[in-house]
């Protein structure tokens, strides 16, 4: 369960922190959005009938922010994690792209050589389709067998481009909780690094080198992700050390002198030097939650059993595999929190620091406007109340005016009756 007053829903797995930040910020999004549509019209109305009170600039501000907030709120409904698989080919990539979907997604093995990038993500409308680089056209898929025939021969694709392959998001939980997983080529098959990671690498939450137990990580391998620690600041990777059902069944590792717990203690060693001296990407103590032993395969095997409702069969299970199927585990629970934490960090940490910039100037526009509308109505007041004192003046001056001549005409008058009737005594 989750600590965060503002998280209200019960949390099963560390992905639906990344969930519901994202259903927060939206939510917070949408409200600006209200409110900047809401000042925006109101403001070309007080212009329509008060064009002294805003300034045209302010006008046009008011506008741009509108049509940004508007492209957050876009990105936003897109933004989701993304982890990219790299390692040398036939290292099993594929497989483990698979193992952690729970089905045969993506085409592997002999003569399915991953020959592009293939992006598994959740599919909106439940159906299965593929969309190549460029295109519109929503290809539909039935099977791993239409896909691998439509990845190898349908279209001759370069090693470079991108295939989303939308797959529905009932059928695994990662792709409910808007993850899209990423296959790609064996990092040894091309002289073309630094374009994939351009293209591919700048936006991914976490890496995953899948490297093969039965060798030492390869000058390939590790010049790839010097390469992407280059580029992007402190990367998060996962070794996977695969193919580690292989090694226990290889005769010469169990003998004394060669135990599958001292070559796993030479992979490790080696792993976390590469992760800790050779990249700096992370403390010794991280390294230990970044390297793992696994089967990718048994473990997609398991599931797909577990899926089809068959029942594993123990006796024919190898050696040592439930210790290997719970490390797989292990793995995909610090993936999860990782890849939750670093994607809300990079995706919504930017978000939520432009919204706050955007509120803020939205703000000191609107309070502009206001003092200086109140500033007009001051004056406007100041002008009456002058206006009304000249008018309170004259009209005293009227009334003493029409005061003394009323005295007037009556002296007057008097004067005149006095005379008239003096003259007619005489
Ligand atoms: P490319 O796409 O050609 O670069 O290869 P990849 O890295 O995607 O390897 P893929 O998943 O196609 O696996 C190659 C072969 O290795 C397949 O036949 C898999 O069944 C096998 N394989 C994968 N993982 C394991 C594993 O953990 N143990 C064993 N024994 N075989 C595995
Ligand atoms: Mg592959």
């Amino acid at each position: 369960a989750s600590r965060n007053p503002l998280i209200d829903e019960q949390i099963s797995s560390p992905l639906q922190v990344f969930g519901q930040a994202k259903k927060q910020i939206n939510n917070i999004f949408v409200d600006i959005q209200d409110y900047v549509t809401d000042a925006s019209e109101r403001m070309i109305d007080v212009n329509k009938i008060c064009p002294d009170v805003i300034v045209e600039n302010e006008l046009k501000s008011i506008l741009d922010y509108r049509s940004k907030v508007k492209g957050i709120c876009e990105v936003l409904t897109r933004d989701h994690m993304k982890v990219a698989f790299f390692g040398r080919t036939s290292n099993g990539k594929s497989t483990v792209v698979n193992a952690m979907l729970g089905e045969k997604v993506l085409p592997s093995g002999i003569g399915h050589t991953t020959n592009c990038f293939l992006q598994v993500e959740g599919s909106q409308t439940g159906d299965a389709y593929l969309v190549t680089e460029g295109s519109n056209e929503k290809q539909n898929v039935e099977s791993v067998t239409h896909l691998a025939h439509a990845l190898n021969y349908e279209k001759q694709l370069n090693e470079k481009e991108l295939v989303h392959v939308y797959w529905p998001k009932d059928k695994c939980s990662l792709l409910r909780d808007d993850v899209a997983l990423v296959d790609s080529p064996g990092v040894d098959v091309t002289p073309h690094l630094d374009d994939w990671i351009d293209a591919h690498c700048i936006d991914a939450d976490v890496f995953v080198l899948v490297a093969n137990a039965e060798s030492t990580l390869m000058v390939t391998e590790k010049n790839f992700f010097h390469k992407v620690s280059t580029k992007l600041s402190k990367p998060n990777i996962f070794i996977l050390n695969n193919r580690w059902d292989a090694s226990a069944n290889e005769p010469e590792f169990l003998d004394q002198f060669n135990s599958q717990e001292q070559v796993r203690k030479q992979h490790m060693e080696r792993a976390t030097d590469f992760l800790v001296k050779e990249l700096k990407v992370c403390t010794p103590e991280e390294a230990v939650s970044r390297i793992f032993f696994i089967s990718a395969k048994e473990v997609l095997q398991a599931r797909v059993k577990e899926r089809n409702g068959q029942a594993l069969n123990s006796g024919a299970l190898a050696e040592g595999f439930s210790a290997r199927y719970m490390e797989f585990e292990e793995f995909e629970r610090r993936f999860e929190e990782c890849i939750s934490k670093s994607a809300i960090k990079t995706k919504f940490l930017n978000h939520s620091q432009q919204g706050k910039q955007l509120v803020k100037e939205m703000y000191k526009i609107m309070e502009t406007i206001y003092n200086r509308s109140q500033e007009q109505t001051h004056s406007k007041m100041c002008q009456k109340k002058e206006f009304q004192e000249k008018l309170n003046f004259t009209e005293q001056q009227l009334i003493c005016i029409t005061n003394q001549m009323k005295m007037k005409i009556h002296q007057m008058v008097d004067d005149v009756e006095d005379k008239v009737s003096k003259a007619l005594n005489d």
